[in-house]
Parts: structure tokens; C-alpha cells; sequence
């Protein structure tokens, strides 16, 4: 299976930041390593941006870090995939858990938006991922089932599995420093992989799961060897060049 080696800028880089992070990005790493593809996920207004920076190297795309789940409309403050996949972006996240969390999105928004994206041409990175208090009380397994259940509702029965990855993130880890260990992440993985099975059949062994929280340098391979992770998804590592090339290409 593809490594997918993504990057969430979240609300950090102006155009020309965004630019010149993603052009060094490609000095750096030359072209990308084989069997793996590269995303940047960048704030709206310096998607355009990025994708010049990136120029035409190979397996390197854009995404944006959110969408609005209809095509257009009176929507104040939202914006389209065909906004989106117009500024160069072929990528979306729907239910990070900034969004989740902080602005309060529901199942059924983020499952409207995983569908709504797919169905308009972009590739969904969909999120998922416990809190701590959720962890603790040893509800792990219902809390994916409930966000991946929802998630895939809507999602085609004939979709490419290429163009959708799961993004496993405890809420816990996300900026925090303090990383999963490997047993959680396995453990973690294992039940994501089943309940792909569950939900979407034989497709499900080629949907990659990504991990994300708190990845860096130091432990991004050691993390991309377990069980069951085909990528990585990176938010503070992956503001500096120098730092996220690291990550795509461990030294
Ligand atoms: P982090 O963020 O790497 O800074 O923990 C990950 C994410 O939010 O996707």
C-alpha cells in the first residue's frame, strides 16, 4: 500500500510563507520516495499559492482543511469544492478535531462533507479520533465506530479506495507532545481496519490510516513501521520544510 505523507498548515502561512515552504520542500526532497504521495493541507487563500510552489514534481498535492457540503449558495463565510478544486486543491480533511471540537461539528456535518467532497472530485482525508475522558472511561472502540459509522454513511459503495484515507488522531496527542505509544497505536489501527471491513468490505484493506498527533522527526518512521499505518498526518512538524522533509524521508 501508498504511504500518504500529509501536512496540516491549519491557520499558519500567508501566500507568499506558503510558497516558499512547499518550493524548499521540493529542493529538499528532490522528488518524493517511491510508493509515497505528499499533501499539503493549506489554509484557503494560499492554496493557489502552494500548489506554484510545489511546481509539477510528481506525487506532491494540495488540500484544503475544510468545505461547506453544497455546491453554492448564501453561506456566509464558507466555501465550495469547486472553490476549492479551483485554486489547485484535489484534497480535503472533513472532522479534523479543531473543527470537531472547537467549532462544534457534528457526525452528520462531517459525514455530509466526506460524501459531498467525493462526490464533487476531491480525495477526503476523513478524521476520527478520542478524547482523553473518552480513552479513560474505555470507550476507544465505540467512539471510532460512531465517527467512522457516520462518516462512511454516505460515502459511494463503488469509490475508488484511493481517493479516501482515514486520519487517526486521539484528541489527546494533537499539539501536545505527547505521542500514543505503539501499542496504542496498533491497537487503535486494528479497530479502525475492522471496522473499515465492517462498513465498506473488501475495499477496506486498501484504504490507508493515517496517524496524527504530535508526530516529529524523530518518530515519524518508527511510527509509519507499525501495523496497520500508511501514513502519517502532521500539524506543528510540518510548518518548517527542513522538519517535514525529515518526516517524508527519514535520514
Ligand atoms: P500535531 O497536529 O502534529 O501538531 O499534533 C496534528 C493534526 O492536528 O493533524
Amino acid at each position: 500500500m501508498r504511504k500518504l505523507i500529509a501536512a496540516n498548515w491549519k491557520m499558519y502561512k500567508t501566500r507568499a510563507e506558503a510558497e516558499a515552504t512547499a518550493h524548499q520542500l521540493v529542493s529538499l526532497l528532490g522528488t518524493v520516495p517511491d510508493g509515497h504521495e505528499v499533501i499539503l493541507f493549506a489554509p484557503f487563500t494560499a492554496i493557489e499559492a502552494t500548489r506554484r510552489g510545489l511546481g509539477t514534481t510528481a506525487h506532491m498535492h494540495v488540500g484544503g482543511q475544510n468545505l461547506y457540503p453544497v455546491a453554492e449558495g448564501a453561506f456566509t463565510g464558507e466555501i465550495s469544492a469547486a472553490m476549492l478544486r479551483d485554486c489547485g486543491a484535489d484534497w480535503v480533511l472533513a472532522g479534523h478535531s479543531e473543527r470537531r471540537h472547537i467549532m462544534d461539528e457534528s457526525d452528520l456535518l462531517v459525514s455530509e462533507k466526506t460524501a459531498f467532497a467525493l462526490d464533487s472530485g476531491l480525495n477526503v482525508v476523513l478524521c476520527i479520533g478520542e478524547t482523553l475522558e473518552e480513552r479513560e472511561s474505555g470507550r476507544l472502540e465505540d467512539v471510532l465506530r460512531r465517527q467512522l459509522d457516520s462518516g462512511l454513511k454516505k460515502v459511494p459503495s463503488d469509490l475508488d479506495p484511493d481517493r479516501l484515507a482515514v486520519a487517526y488522531e486521539p484528541v489527546w496527542a494533537i499539539g501536545t507532545g505527547k505521542v500514543a505509544s505503539g501499542s496504542d497505536i496498533v491497537e487503535a489501527h486494528a479497530i479502525v481496519r475492522g471496522l473499515l471491513g465492517s462498513f465498506l468490505g473488501s475495499k477496506a484493506g486498501h484504504i490507508a490510516i493515517l496517524y496524527g498527533g504530535s508526530v516529529k522527526p524523530g518518530n515519524a518512521a518508527s511510527i509509519l513501521n507499525l501495523d496497520n499505518v500508511d501514513g502519517l498526518l502532521v500539524g506543528g512538524a510540518s510548518l518548517q520544510a527542513e522538519s517535514f522533509a525529515k518526516i517524508v524521508r527519514p535520514e
